[in-house]
């Protein structure tokens, strides 16, 4: 191989070709070095939304060539730009997208641009790695899980529910797959966060010269400016706009995401049969704070159907036993199988088994050696399946069927009525909820581009 065959080669094959030989140091015909460290083996990136969560992003992608910066607020560019010097400046994320040999994007921008900019990019053949929530509707959820399906021999995707690296994610699968707790039934999943807000905030005139306020709306319908929506804490300022529904979709997309992820790790969960909800009185402009939604989810190969629920804002599962206060989990999810419980959070979880003489000799623990494997550095997982097997923990298909149910629940509760759901077509048996599947988009926007 050549220098010049080796540009000839479309970059992103390249990489692939190159890790596939051998992850040391490899020296080519006429000079060229490549390697796991070498610059023609680093990834080209385009940072999108470069500050508040976009900045915790910047030490996992130091080691790349981050090529481009993206970002409406001229002044957050700035400050990337001090860390990233030799990268091209862009506002609008449709011009970034197309930056010349680009092979992947971070997406840290708000809920609403999520599916957008993650379809566009894999469109154009990008590796993707998307802050959660994926997606702001169900049927966006659906675009970009069909997409990364269609592409996924070529990209490799990631939703930014970091947290599913801590190891006990996978000590809960174990305990559920080697019956712990029997054979599984019910799952809840909670989160006690309340931002209550009374409605879209009002007209506080012009924005400042170093913000375009067009495209921090961008397919969103308009709103007039305020800085409430923008001058949060760097990493927290997602909690000044997520709960508007124009925006996102509140707790069950923001804290939903990872709480949710528990369950849908330990369940191998897929879309739901059914959906119905009940919470807050329903407000045209704000998502609700109290909300509890619950689904069918069919068998699988190694369970049978089950039922999965999603709480917030005060609402609560019953504690199995009165000893184990689960108010004191802020974030949290209760398994429930025909032998007894789990209680979980991110890093903890407790073996509750059922009733007086309980010996547990149905349960079937693995060996150690059997035990699953540590994920790691979780965006590192997605840097290094871009250069290689292009396998991630939570791709698309994970990710995607997981904000899919989630969001459903939102359509449940804004139609007010159980539905049922066609997990092949995306339909409920309820007009008025179809018609909450999908957003309304200002003109000139397009999730397909
Ligand atoms: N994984 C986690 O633990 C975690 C934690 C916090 C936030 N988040 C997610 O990260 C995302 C960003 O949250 P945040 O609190 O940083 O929000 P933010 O409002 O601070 O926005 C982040 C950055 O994106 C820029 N931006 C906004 N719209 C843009 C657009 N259309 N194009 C380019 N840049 C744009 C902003 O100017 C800002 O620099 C949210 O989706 C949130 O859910 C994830």
């Amino acid at each position: 191989m050549t220098r010049r065959s080796t540009q000839a080669m479309p970059r992103r094959q390249f990489l692939k070709s190159s890790l596939a030989a051998g992850a040391g140091m490899m020296i080519l015909p006429g000079g060229f070095v490549s390697g796991a460290n070498a610059p023609s083996n680093k990834l080209n990136i385009a940072l999108i939304g470069v500050w508040g969560r976009g900045a915790r992003h910047w030490h996992a992608i130091k080691g790349e060539n981050v090529v481009a910066l993206c970002d409406v607020n001229q002044q957050h560019l700035d400050k990337a730009a001090a860390e990233f010097p030799k990268a091209k400046h862009y506002v609008d994320w449709r011009q970034c997208l197309d930056h010349p040999g680009l092979d992947a994007v971070l997406i840290c921008t708000l809920d609403h641009t999520h599916a957008f900019i993650t379809n566009w990019a894999m469109l154009r053949g990008l590796h993707v790695y998307c802050e959660k929530p994926l997606a702001n509707t169900v049927a966006e959820a659906r675009l970009v899980r069909e997409t990364y399906l269609k592409n996924k021999h070529k990209i490799a995707t990631q939703v930014g529910t970091q947290r599913h690296a801590y190891p006990n994610f996978n000590r809960v699968r174990e305990w559920i797959r080697d019956g712990a707790i029997g054979e599984l039934k019910d799952v809840k999943a909670w989160g006690n966060r309340q931002l209550r807000k009374p409605g879209y905030l009002p007209d506080a005139g012009k924005p400042p010269k170093h913000l375009n306020w067009d495209l921090w709306l961008g397919p969103s319908p308009y709103h007039p400016y305020n800085p409430g929506y923008v001058n949060g804490k760097p990493g927290l300022n997602c909690l000044n706009w997520n709960m508007y529904w124009d925006f996102g979709s509140g707790q069950v997309g923001d804290m939903g995401s990872h709480t949710m992820d528990i369950a849908w790790w330990a369940i191998d969960g897929d879309r739901p049969t059914s959906a119905t909800a009940k919470g807050d009185a329903f407000n045209p402009e704000v998502t609700p704070v109290e909300l509890t939604t619950t689904f069918k989810l069919p068998a699988n190969d190694w369970r049978g159907p089950i039922s999965v629920s999603w709480l917030q804002g005060g609402a609560m599962p019953h504690s199995p036993r009165n000893f184990v206060d689960l108010n004191k989990i802020g974030h949290g999810a209760l398994f429930k199988g025909t032998r007894g419980f789990i209680v979980a959070d991110f890093n903890n979880r407790l073996l509750l088994p059922l009733g007086k003489d309980t010996d547990m000799s149905y349960y079937n623990r693995r060996a150690k050696e059997q035990m699953l494997e540590p994920l790691g550095d979780f965006q590192g997982e997605w840097i290094n399946a871009a250069k290689g097997d292009l396998q991630t923990t939570c791709n698309f298909d994970y990710g995607g069927t997981m904000i899919e149910m989630m969001l459903l629940g939102l359509v449940a509760y804004r139609a007010e009525t159980e539905i049922a759901y066609d997990g092949a077509t995306g339909k409920t048996d309820s007009a008025k909820a179809d018609q909450y599947l999908t957003g309304n988009y200002r003109d000139g926007w397009n999730l397909v581009g």
